[in-house]
Formats: structure tokens, sequence, C-alpha cells
């Protein structure tokens, strides 16, 4: 398959930010300026409290939702969790699983996004993993290491036919919301290696059919650069999501060969 197979994917992941006015909002000025995303899947993460009625909101449109996270058990005695099928049934296609945010704030581990990716899979949805390494492993020659260990653990449950279903995000911490963009050189090695260790555990037409997203400081100047790498294949957009005008310029931009 040829690189150009794979649909690029944008997602904005929101994080602790919008209301669902607000939410709304943001679709309705996202839809008036990017009508048409057919050559780029695109994909929302609001906050769970928006999840329900943009689900019901994007169900007429060509956008995805996606969740910031997930708990690995479906259902039970878990105060404040939420599981898989919850959000399958708001209208959730994806869940985003490992951000380093939560790696580095809640102590999440890669056993944990493990069994949180094996749940989302389980439920029909796909996950986007998150990897990445930070500034003190990244100068201490680490970078392949980490990022493996983070792929091989994240996927550890998974088939050949479940890894492809897999989204992966490479966001080395010290790019993330710095203003400080991996360069796409440096991105594209990384996604390359991410790419060959899929192969070897998967195969190569697992290995081809994975889409792998860059994050980290992604902005509308920068989008098509990283685009154009040929393992780059989308974007996992924090702060650069937040205004719709941003977005849409990412979108438009963020197509490969755009
Ligand atoms: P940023 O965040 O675009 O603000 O750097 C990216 C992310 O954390 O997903």
């Amino acid at each position: 398959m040829p690189a150009s197979a794979r649909r690029p994917i944008i997602a904005a992941n929101w994080k602790l930010h919008k209301t669902v006015a607000e939410a709304q909002q943001f679709v309705t000025d996202f839809l008036r300026l990017c009508p048409d995303t057919d050559t780029v899947e695109v994909v929302l993460a609001p906050p769970f409290t928006a999840l329900a009625p943009l689900g019901e909101r994007l169900r007429a449109t060509a956008l995805s939702l996606a969740a910031q996270d997930v708990f690995w058990i479906d259902e039970g005695a878990y105060t404040g969790e939420v599981s898989a099928p919850l959000l399958a049934d708001v209208g959730c296609t994806y869940v985003i699983v490992g951000h380093s945010e939560r790696r580095q704030y809640f102590g999440e581990t890669d056993e944990a996004v493990g069994k949180k990716v094996e749940a989302v899979l389980r439920a029909g949805l796909r996950p986007i993993v998150c990897v990445g390494e930070s500034l003190a492993q990244r100068q201490a020659g680490q970078t392949f290491a980490v990022v493996a260990q983070q792929v091989e653990r994240g996927l550890a449950a998974c088939t050949a036919a479940s890894a492809a279903q897999v989204v992966i995000a490479y966001e080395p911490v010290w790019a993330i919301g710095t203003g400080v963009t991996a360069t796409p050189a440096q991105a594209q090695e990384v996604h390359r290696h991410i790419r060959t260790l899929l192969a070897r555990r998967w195969g190569e037409a697992v290995a081809e059919a994975v889409r792998i997203q860059y994050g980290g400081s992604v902005k509308p100047d920068n989008i098509a650069a990283l685009m154009a790498e040929a393992d780059i294949d989308g974007a996992l957009v924090g702060g650069a999501s937040l205004d719709a005008a941003s977005f849409a310029a990412i979108v438009r931009r963020g197509g490969k060969g755009s």
C-alpha cells in the first residue's frame, strides 16, 4: 500500500477547555470555514461534558468524535469513571489514550494504557495511543527505546486485526504546549521507527495501514512541512485547535501534498 493510501487524520484535543455552548459554536464556525473535509479525517476531542451534545450534532457531519480518556472496565462500582461502551453510546469513534499529561499528572503507566487500548477496541472504538519522550530522555539518546516500549506495552494485547484499527500519536513531551515543534526530520525518523516496530510485530500490511500522527505545537504555519514527510499521517493538535479559524487552517493545509 503506498503511503498516500492512508487517509490523513487531524484531531483537536481541547483538553480542559470549552463549555457545551463554546463547543457548539466551534462546530458552527469550523463547518463554515471548512465545509468539505473529504481528503482529511477530522476528529474533535472535547471534555467529557460536551461529548453527548456534540455526538448528536456531529452525526449529520463528516466530523468524528473522540474522548480524551477512558477507564478499562466496562461497568461496576468505579465512582467517577467512564467506560468505552458509554463513550460509544454518545457517538464517539475514537478515544485518546495515554496522553503525556495523563502519564505525568495522573500516574498513568504503560500497563494502564495497554488495558485502556484493549477496552476501547473491545467496544468497537479506535484508540489514539499517545507516545513520546521527555527532553531528558531525548538528550540521553533514549528516544527510540522509550517510544518502542510505549508502543509495545500500549498495544500489548493487539492482534494484527486490532492493531490495524489503532492510531498512534507521536508527541515529544518537550514539544507539547511549548511552542517548540520537532523539526519534520526529527518527527519523521521517530515515525519511521514506529512503523518499523509495527511491521516487525504485526507484519508489513498492518504497519502500512496504521496512521501515525505528530503532536506538539502544531500550527497552521508548520503543518504542511510535517505532512510532507512520508510517515506523518496527521496531527494531534492542542492549543491551536481551540480557535476554529486556526484549526480550519491546519485542516486545509493538512492533506498530503497540499
Ligand atoms: P499542543 O498540544 O498542540 O498545545 O502542543 C498537543 C497535545 O498535547 O496533544
